[in-house]
């Protein structure tokens, strides 16, 4: 990340999710009101424009036309983890990490289930300031959120447990955590010891959420990837890390962690999308990016 500066990406996709007005109303899967306020002014025009006038939702599909797989995307990896929050919150579950938690407005959108569960956003000093002036600014109602100022990269991440700890952690008790949108960011090295750090605090039967690419795609970007990478690069924030889906089990287990379910966008598209849009999204691209769910061993 650009030193010093909020993550770009991060409001890119807190935009992305909460231009779901604009999408025709079949997918949209979820809702984020907040997240276009972080996405900038013209996220806000647009949503409040869509909002307006329901009935041209699809002249403004057209118009989003280069960002709405982007859209979609969003769509799916927001539901497939917004269903595994809410499962956890039914099964009596009450701590949620969000680690690089971006402008992830679950604390607010879920105030209701997630009555009596802690929540802690670990994220980029830089980005997590500049939510919390924005939260402000928006009067966003109080929700019991800790907030941890941390650098993956710079910053010791075997100290993460003990500082989640000192604002109420309990390491003894179940842990949800979610890690969307942030491994392609990091370096090899910060990936594992994130999950280091996330296997010390997780008590037994405790989950983790996670978002990533497949090395493939980052190895040989062809057309509108090779344009999001360049995209990415430019603002600070080079994809640096993918796993190949078939390896995706042995490298958890190596470290202590079961998978017990990989998605691709593509195939959450078939499970939560009608089939034209499972059309649109099937591309090997849509195959490249995945939510996965590891149960802590
Ligand atoms: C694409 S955003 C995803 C944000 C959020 N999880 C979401 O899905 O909306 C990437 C996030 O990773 C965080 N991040 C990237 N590098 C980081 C680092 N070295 N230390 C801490 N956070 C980092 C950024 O601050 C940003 O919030």
């Amino acid at each position: 990340m650009k030193q010093g500066a909020p993550s770009a990406t991060a409001g890119w996709v807190a935009a992305m999710r909460g231009l779901a007005p604009l999408l025709p109303r079949e997918a949209r899967l979820c809702d984020d009101p907040y997240g276009a306020r972080f996405g900038g002014e013209l996220a806000v025009r647009l949503r409040r424009a869509a909002s307006r006038r329901p009935a041209l939702a699809p002249l403004f599909s057209i118009a989003v036309g280069p960002v709405r797989r982007t859209m979609l995307w969003m769509q799916l990896r927001t539901r497939a983890l917004d269903e595994i929050v809410l499962d956890f919150a039914r099964a009596s579950g009450r701590q949620l990490l969000l680690l690089g938690a971006g402008y992830d407005a679950r604390a607010w959108r879920f105030s209701r289930e997630l009555e009596g569960c802690r929540v802690f956003e670990v994220d980029h000093p830089a980005t997590q300031a500049r939510k919390r002036r924005l939260l402000e600014r928006m009067g966003a109602p109080p929700a019991p959120v800790s907030f941890v100022p941390f650098d993956f990269e710079a910053m010791p991440l075997v100290e993460l447990p003990a500082r989640l700890a000192s604002l109420g952690h309990d390491p003894g008790a179940r842990t949800l955590t979610l890690w969307e949108g942030v491994t392609p960011y990091l370096t090899a090295r910060a990936v594992g010891a994130t999950l280091g750090a996330v296997r010390a605090l997780s008590a037994p039967g405790s989950l983790l959420a996670f978002t990533y690419v497949d090395r493939e795609l980052l190895e040989r970007p062809r057309g509108a990837e090779a344009a999001i990478r360049r995209l990415v690069a430019r603002v600070g924030e080079p994809y640096r890390f993918g796993l190949a889906p078939a390896e995706v089990a042995g490298f958890l287990s190596e470290r202590s962690f079961r998978l017990v379910k990989d998605e691709s966008h593509r195939a959450l598209a078939g499970r939560l999308l009608p089939p034209s849009f499972t059309r649109d999204l099937r591309a090997a691209r849509d195959e490249s990016r995945h939510v996965a769910l590891a149960r802590i061993l």
